[in-house]
């Protein structure tokens, strides 16, 4: 089988393409980095093999360890994505990840991602051309490999080219890089922004000039832009209104994502922290089967939730069983999951608790009426 290198993105995990998401879920194996959002994994199978070979994570994996773990895993024929932080072909090592495994006849197929390069600028409103004024970038890094011992970039040239600089990994060289772009022409009043963490609900942005950029208190991982563009304060991502704010999620992980996805939406960072687990009844079902035989004896059916709901429907089998009987619904999303039946409840009560039911509640059932809740 095949050993895919997928570009998981900057971080946002609504930006992974569609074809990572495709493969993430069929994945036997997921072998990701530090820089991959984490609910990326929950994609996967449930029974998939997760394996962080992030660097700087503890018992983080060297570059020859992920090559042998790479083809360990490829030879196996399982389907093997490799998921890697933005772009993988941009200062990822996915050229040398691709040639290990082509030496190793395992065949590789390589899935581009959208690159903190131009993502991070982008979500902090920091267009990298602009029409007459930046109309190039160039993307560079700022941490060359230490065992080269040598610089190839010739940031005296960079500073000549004339359009937006974008660094990556830039931050521990900064002052080097600042004084050696001033030193090829760029004036120090020239706009320079750090974007910290972008796309993400940490995200963070510093703007500076690059005469004052190297004074900051920058800190990895930072997309540096440099150039007029860099002076555009077009912010949208962190005015959302629930920025900044992280907020916990306590619902059953079944029912959270809907709540979930429109806390993200509007800009919060979420944590599911599940409080309630929904197991099957410890009589495999059995009460609520014999309940429903006799549904017909009832002149009222209640579910005060979408599982209750879900699970009486599925135990009822035959919605003509209900004939006759009138259905209340505590909740929007109770009542949903009976209309999705092509079921409307008689009664829906406005406030979703069971006071709510008793406050709402129609005469009291005749004597001898009963109720089944
Ligand atoms: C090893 S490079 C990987 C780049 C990645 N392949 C890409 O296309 O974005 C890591 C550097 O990318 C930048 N980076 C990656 N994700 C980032 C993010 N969410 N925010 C800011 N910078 C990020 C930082 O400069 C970081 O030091």
């Amino acid at each position: 089988m095949t050993v895919y290198l997928v570009g998981a993105g900057p971080g946002d995990p609504g930006l992974l393409t569609r074809r990572g998401a495709e493969l993430l879920a069929i994945a036997d194996v997921v072998i990701y980095d530090r820089l991959s959002a984490p609910s990326l994994l929950d994609l996967a199978p449930a029974d998939a093999e997760r394996i962080n070979v992030g660097k700087r994570s503890p018992g983080g994996a060297t570059q020859d360890e992920i090559h042998e773990l790479l083809v360990r895993h490829g030879r196996t024929g399982r389907t093997v994505v490799r998921l890697k932080g933005g772009d993988p072909f941009v200062f990822a090592r996915g050229a040398e990840e691709m040639a290990v495994l082509y030496e190793a006849g395992i065949p590789v197929e390589v899935v581009p991602g959208i690159t903190s390069a131009i993502a991070a600028p982008a979500y902090a409103g920091i267009p990298v051309t602009r029409r007459f004024s930046s109309t190039s970038f160039t993307v560079v890094t700022g941490h060359e490999d230490p065992t080269k011992g040598r610089t190839e970039v010739d940031w005296e040239s960079i500073a000549k080219v004339g359009g937006t600089i974008v660094i990556l990994m830039g931050v521990a060289n900064i002052d080097t890089i600042a004084a050696r772009l001033q030193a090829g022409g760029l004036a120090p009043d020239t706009p320079a922004a750090a974007v910290r963490w972008g796309t993400r609900p940490e995200q963070h942005t510093i703007r500076a000039t690059l005469g004052t950029i190297a004074a900051q208190p920058l800190a990895a991982p930072s997309v540096i832009v440099v150039g007029e563009v860099a002076g555009d304060d077009l912010a949208w991502y962190t005015h959302r209104p629930l920025f900044g704010r992280s907020i916990v999620v306590t619902r059953a992980p079944q029912q959270a994502s809907r709540l979930t996805d429109r806390l993200h939406d509007r800009g919060a960072s979420v944590l599911g922290v599940p409080t309630i687990d929904i197991v099957d009844a410890a009589d495999g079902g059995a009460g609520l089967r014999a309940a429903l035989d006799r549904v017909g004896d009832y002149e009222w059916l209640v579910v005060t939730s979408p599982n209750g709901a879900a699970r009486t429907l599925a135990a009822l089998g035959d919605a003509r069983r209900l004939a006759g009987v009138k259905l209340a619904a505590i909740g929007p999303g109770t009542a949903e999951v009976l209309t999705r039946s092509l079921l409307t409840p008689d009664l829906l009560p406005d406030r979703y608790v069971a006071e709510g039911l008793l406050e709402a509640f129609p005469d009291p059932p005749a004597p001898g009426a009963k109720v089944l809740l």
